[in-house]
């Protein structure tokens, strides 16, 4: 039968996820997974796993286990546990950050949560094991299905349970700091449309305003939002939150006046280890001086929360630039907070001094790194590579106002 709306298809598509929690459907999945790890592809795989558990379980069970193998990644091997749908695998956070979002939500007391936007159940599942009862609500009813179906398949669906609603009634319905009968919140507006970033934080769904009204009407709360948001729209009293995992920023979070302890929070997680760093106030900017020994790249968290200053007075450092995120000091730093570089020359942004400098010096093969230049890295290194054994790195950036190179790390 065609499908004919996307209503109709999100029923088909709940139907399909029923039927592979079945035992039939759980054989088709772990035979759809042992084709995919032997490395067959498309044509091959579907051909004969409808062969094998017919037409109907196939096709379903080979899209799970697609995302089930690309889930393992940030899942492990719960991966294959769970029921993700491209959609929810995309929009899924990572399961150690929602741990720890739901300790700290969770710390003052609170016992019921209200997971407003559930999508497969990321967040639901960390409440869950962190001893919370979880309402939790999507509008979407394959997303309810796949969060029902996760819980079940890890053991805790005692403690959740799913509905479907809209966060945005249930928000403006909150009373006496609870909402939908939860005295905590935890709120992941969809940030994505048509596979695009809505960047206005108004167009998210639920929008910005159901957002602050939540932070106010429910003050054990938090949200999640885009990594690029812009402080001006941070409501007084919350904290807010910018955490990164190997370099890259993975989540920003609004935290409930309830749970605000600071004013800004910058947080790396590094082998395991978490690392914070926080402000009561802002703190302003870092001084700016000359290039010295050693260029130090702050992490992305440390700059989204406009916290570099405090790092850079700890390394005794300066900007050296007002307006780019390069510091430099004497010393090299041992910090989880910047990368360092040693600093061996530095010269006006020149091609043909630069290469000559790199041929004087042996170097051969060079990353490039670039901060307020308009080069392209990959081409850059692309053009200075000769056959010359040595190493560099080349920072490609502003020194106070002027287009500049710094030659750094080299090794002959
Ligand atoms: C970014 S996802 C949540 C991801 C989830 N926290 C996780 O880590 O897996 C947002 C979810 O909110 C749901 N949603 C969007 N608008 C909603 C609304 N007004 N009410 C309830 N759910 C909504 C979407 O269907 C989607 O499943």
């Amino acid at each position: 039968m065609p499908v004919h709306s996307s209503e109709d298809q999100a029923a088909e598509t709940v139907r399909q996820l029923r039927a592979l929690t079945t035992p039939e459907g759980a054989a088709a999945l772990t035979r759809a997974a042992a084709l995919l790890d032997a490395g067959a592809d498309a044509v091959a795989g579907l051909t004969r796993l409808r062969a094998e558990v017919g037409a109907d379980l196939a096709g379903p069970a080979w899209g799970i286990a697609r995302q089930r193998q690309k889930a393992r990644a940030t899942f492990g091997a719960e991966a294959d546990r769970l029921l993700f749908t491209a959609d929810t695998l995309e929009q899924a956070g990572r399961p150690e950050l929602a741990a720890r979002r739901a300790a700290r939500l969770l710390a003052g007391g609170a016992d019921s949560v209200a997971d407003l936007g559930c999508a497969a159940g990321t967040d639901t599942i960390a409440l869950a094991r962190a001893g919370a009862r979880v309402l939790a609500v999507d509008v979407d009813p394959v997303a309810r299905e796949l969060t029902a179906a996760n819980v079940e398949a890890l053991g805790l669906a005692d403690d959740v349970w799913v509905l479907a609603g809209d966060a945005v009634e249930l928000v403006a319905a909150a009373r006496g700091g609870e909402v939908a009968g939860c005295s905590a919140a935890v709120l992941d507006p969809a940030r994505r449309a048509g596979g695009k970033r809505l960047l206005n934080p108004d167009t998210w769904s639920p929008p910005w305003s159901t957002v602050t009204a939540l932070l106010e009407r429910v003050p054990t709360s938090v949200v999640k939002v885009a990594p690029g948001l812009d402080h001006d729209r941070v409501p007084d009293g919350v904290e807010a939150e910018w955490v990164s995992v190997g370099g890259s920023i993975v989540e920003a979070l609004l935290w409930g006046p309830a749970l605000s302890t600071t004013w800004r929070r910058a947080t790396v997680v590094r082998d395991g280890e978490v690392h914070e760093v926080t402000a009561d106030a802002d703190p302003g900017h870092a001084p700016v001086g000359p290039v010295r020994g050693w260029l130090h790249e702050p992490d992305p968290a440390l700059i989204r929360s406009g916290l570099v200053s405090l790092v850079a007075a700890d390394l005794g450092a300066s900007l050296v630039d007002p307006t780019i995120a390069y510091l430099s000091s004497d010393a090299a730093a041992d910090s989880p907070w910047v990368s360092s570089y040693r600093v061996d020359e530095v010269l006006p942004f020149n091609l043909k001094k630069l290469r000559g400098l790199l041929r004087t010096r042996g170097v051969g093969r060079v990353v490039v790194k670039k901060r307020g230049s308009p080069i392209e890295p990959e081409s850059l290194a692309r053009q200075l590579r000769t056959d010359a054994r040595g190493t560099a790195t080349v920072v490609v950036t502003r020194v106070a106002g002027a287009p500049t190179v710094l030659v750094c790390d080299l090794t002959t």
